[in-house]
């Protein structure tokens, strides 16, 4: 099964000893990498906890960047943290919908 990580787990690891990011919801752990990247150590390290998919698109990586990077991948971005409050939400107004419903065809 696929590891699924936390946005909170993946900004921990904003260092140079560790540095993690996400690409397309996808979790990298490039600690080993660092040393190979043809783009050198710096921008990995200034993206390290943080979303990279931006950058990473920016550069125009190759294929070959793309398939070398299946290599680092540790799991996946957990979703559904932010949406949560909003499903709650509508659910509650469906709720409201359907009692106010109710109420009016029976209590009158
Ligand atoms: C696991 C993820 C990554 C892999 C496997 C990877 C791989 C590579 C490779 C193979 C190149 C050489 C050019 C090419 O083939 O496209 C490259 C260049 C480069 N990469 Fe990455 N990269 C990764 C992540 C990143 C990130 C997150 C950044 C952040 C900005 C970045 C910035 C750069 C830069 C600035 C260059 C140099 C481009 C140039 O010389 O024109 N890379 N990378």
């Amino acid at each position: 099964m696929t590891q699924v990580y936390t946005a909170e787990e993946v900004r921990k690891h904003n260092t140079r000893t560790s540095p993690w990011f996400v690409i397309r919801n996808e979790v990298y752990d490039v600690t080993k990498f660092l040393a190979e990247h043809p783009g050198g150590l710096d921008p990995l390290v200034e993206a390290a906890g943080q979303d990279a998919t931006i950058a990473f698109d920016d550069v125009g990586h190759s294929d070959s960047a793309r398939v070398m990077m299946r290599k680092y991948k540790i799991g996946t971005l957990a979703k559904g943290q932010g949406c949560s409050k909003l499903k709650w939400a509508l659910l509650a107004l469906g709720l409201a919908i359907i009692i106010g419903i109710a109420v009016k065809r029976y209590a009158m």
